[in-house]
């Protein structure tokens, strides 16, 4: 069986800097037309200039073989002044900015640590019609990382929504049916990503006998009443709800430690993921609106026009990919996988 679709695009991903570009860009380049890459770099990407300087590093890390357009996100922080948000829109290489709730994920310490302080900013861009990516957990130690998520929809987004009715927002990879009703119940100016790993897995993956630290990322993967509402978000043909890998690169041993950090790679099968998904809850046909439409649509750009072929056929996961001198473990190493990508028409 094969399923042919117009090439995807990922409105999350996570790319990193320096010498690992040119072992990172690849696994996406290879399957998406574009990418909204994610600012969270240390120090952070907050101005216009520093995203100029970034997307060339991207654009010269992209092999001969592949066209990939790297869509620039600004880091957003308590001093985000108003007009950088006119300088990131008369960029045109800009298309959104990022809100970390301060000490939220990784690389998050410079971010937001009261939503009132970025108003200005934000109000600018509402004024502009610039996105708003939202990293959407509240940072509070005491509430449970399992209630993070839909807190932080009760404490920030409702009152956001309340001050700023027509800030176009994505509520960047959600995890909880809170979420995903907040999502649909809402209007056409809140949209949402959703990643692999929370469409296929629930949080016993992450202690399938014993700790399992590649499944770790934030928000966490939730129980299984979660998995399946965001499995009905994706499958529904809701064009609020789109494609988003958060493919977070760490290296092995910054992920097989003591403390292990947050992040899963799906980069290098990250379209097999979703089209197993798709497949296994009878959605193949939703497959291309989820994964090529909704994305450009609500960022309002054109939709692609090439397309990339899936063929279901069983094929192994790598161990592990090169990280410059280290190694990188992606999400379902070793194991085996249902789809894979076959080819890609030419542009
Ligand atoms: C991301 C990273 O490693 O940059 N980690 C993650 O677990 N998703 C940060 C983020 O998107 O939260
Ligand atoms: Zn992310």
């Amino acid at each position: 069986m094969t399923l042919t679709i117009t090439r995807p695009d990922d409105w999350h991903l996570h790319l990193r800097d320096g010498s690992v570009l040119a072992d990172l860009v690849p696994h996406t380049s290879r399957q998406f037309a574009r990418a909204i890459v994610m600012p969270n770099l240390t120090p952070p990407v907050i101005n216009t200039e520093m995203a100029r300087s970034y997307r060339q590093r991207i654009l010269a890390a992209v092999p001969a073989v592949d066209s990939f357009e790297p869509l620039m996100s600004l880091y957003l922080t308590n001093n985000t002044p108003a007009d950088e948000i006119i300088r990131a829109k008369e960029s045109g290489i800009v298309h959104g900015f990022k809100y970390y709730p301060a000490g939220a994920t990784t690389n998050s310490d410079a971010g937001v640590t009261d939503i009132k302080n970025a108003y200005p900013a934000l109000e600018a861009m509402q004024k502009n019609n610039m996105i708003l990516q939202v990293h959407g957990e509240v940072v509070d130690p005491t509430v449970d990382i399992f209630d993070r998520e839909a807190r932080f929809i009760e404490q920030v987004l409702e009152p956001l929504k309340n001050d700023l009715p027509e800030l176009k927002i994505v509520f960047e990879h959600i995890t909880t049916k809170h979420a995903a009703q907040f999502v649909s119940d809402a209007d056409q100016y809140v949209a949402a990503t959703i990643t692999p790993q929370h469409l296929l897995y629930n949080r016993n993956e992450i202690f399938k006998g014993g700790i399992r630290p590649h499944y770790y990322c934030l928000p966490v993967l939730k129980r299984e009443e979660h998995r399946l509402e965001l499995v009905k978000a994706a499958c529904s043909g809701n064009p609020k709800f789109f494609l988003g890998t958060d493919s977070a690169p760490h290296a092995q041993n910054k992920k097989e430690s003591s403390c292990g950090c947050a992040g899963i790679f799906s980069a290098p099968l990250a379209i097999e993921l979703y089209a197993r998904s798709f497949d296994e809850n009878d959605a193949r046909d939703k497959l291309e609106s989820f994964a090529s439409f909704y994305g450009a649509d609500f960022y309002g750009l054109p939709r692609n026009t090439d397309t990339i072929t899936l063929e279901k056929k069983e094929w192994t996961v790598p161990a592990s990919f090169p990280l410059a001198s280290e190694k990188i473990i992606p999400m379902h190493a070793s194991e085996k996988e249902k789809w894979k990508m076959k080819m890609t028409s030419p542009t």
